[in-house]
């Protein structure tokens, strides 16, 4: 851990290694609760209303009342960010339904608990984005929205978490999961977008992933970029024929992809992911900039 993470927990702010939720928590015993990955930039957290607004959708899509109000909720992050030693970092807001019996029932947890914490960044390992990652097609499928709604951020992590141990297993630093039906859904932790010549290419919300935020803001980008982008059902040979492959997250930001399995990806003469990520970290510094 961090010595400089913080957590703000209860209204007050401590180091976070002093942070304590009870043992009887239903997010602990169960994976019951929601969660946000946000990071901060210049002092200043990238897209908060969009996360806030995801982590009410997540909230209420398990039946969650969240403890705070979203104002509140951002005021909470905003003291920590202060608070915190340096001007960029990540944040870990987290909701669980709280202290209850050893039972499932949630009716017996009397108050959701809501702790966010301020610590470094720490995404795959992966340090230079020029590096290309290598993926694994995963045997564990996507849950599918029957079960469990991919769009619910759920504190419930074990299916993406089997994919990347997959991954790992297989030599590759990240798994790809398909739903189902065999399509492409995502990542273990983000999107995936191809290139086809010229079209940026990503599957719908249909085939069972998060809705990303940061796969938004790239869709936006290549809107302003003049790019056409299409939400299209892929499939991995779709990827393997791609003249680019990347990632989207809010950790990683936009990583490219070298490598399926023991395949690897064309190298493209002209590639657009470099104006795609340009325009990101424009959008980055636009919405971080000093007031
Ligand atoms: C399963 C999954 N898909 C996609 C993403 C990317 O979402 P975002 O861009 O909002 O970070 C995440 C981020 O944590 C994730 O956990």
């Amino acid at each position: 851990m961090n010595e400089n993470a913080l957590c703000w927990i209860n209204q007050t702010i401590k180091p976070a290694r002093d942070a304590t939720v009870s043992v009887f928590d239903h997010g602990l015993l169960y994976g019951d609760g929601v969660f946000e990955g946000l990071r901060f930039y210049n002092g200043k957290t990238f897209m908060l209303e969009a996360h806030l607004q995801r982590l009410m959708d997540s909230a209420a899509g398990i039946g969650l009342q969240l403890p705070y109000s979203s104002e509140q909720i951002a005021s909470a992050i905003e003291q920590l960010v202060e608070a915190y030693f340096g001007d960029s970092g990540y944040l870990r807001l987290v909701v669980t339904r709280g202290e209850g019996s050893l039972g499932i029932d949630p009716r017996k947890c009397a108050r959701p608990n809501l702790f966010i914490i301020a610590d470094e960044l720490a995404v795959m390992d992966v340090s230079d984005q020029a590096v290309a990652v290598a993926l694994h097609v995963a045997q564990t499928r996507r849950t599918p929205a029957q079960c469990l709604d991919p769009q619910v951020k759920s504190l419930n992590y074990l299916n993406n978490i089997l994919a990347r141990m997959e991954a790992t297993r297989a030599g590759c630093d990240e798994a790809l999961m398909l739903n189902m039906d065999g399509y492409v859904s995502e990542g273990s932790v983000d999107n995936v977008f191809i290139i086809v010549e010229g079209v940026l290419k990503t599957p719908p919300l249909e085939d069972g992933m998060l809705a990303g935020i940061t796969r938004a803001v790239v869709i936006d980008v290549a809107v302003r970029e003049g790019i056409p982008c299409e939400e299209v059902s892929l499939r991995v040979s779709d990827l393997l024929a791609a003249d680019e492959c990347f990632l989207t997250g809010t950790g990683a930001e936009l990583i490219p992809v070298g490598q399926i399995d023991d395949q690897l990806l064309p190298v493209t003469p002209t590639p657009l992911l470099p104006v795609i990520m340009q325009g990101f970290q424009n959008c980055i510094a636009e919405y971080c900039a000093n007031p």
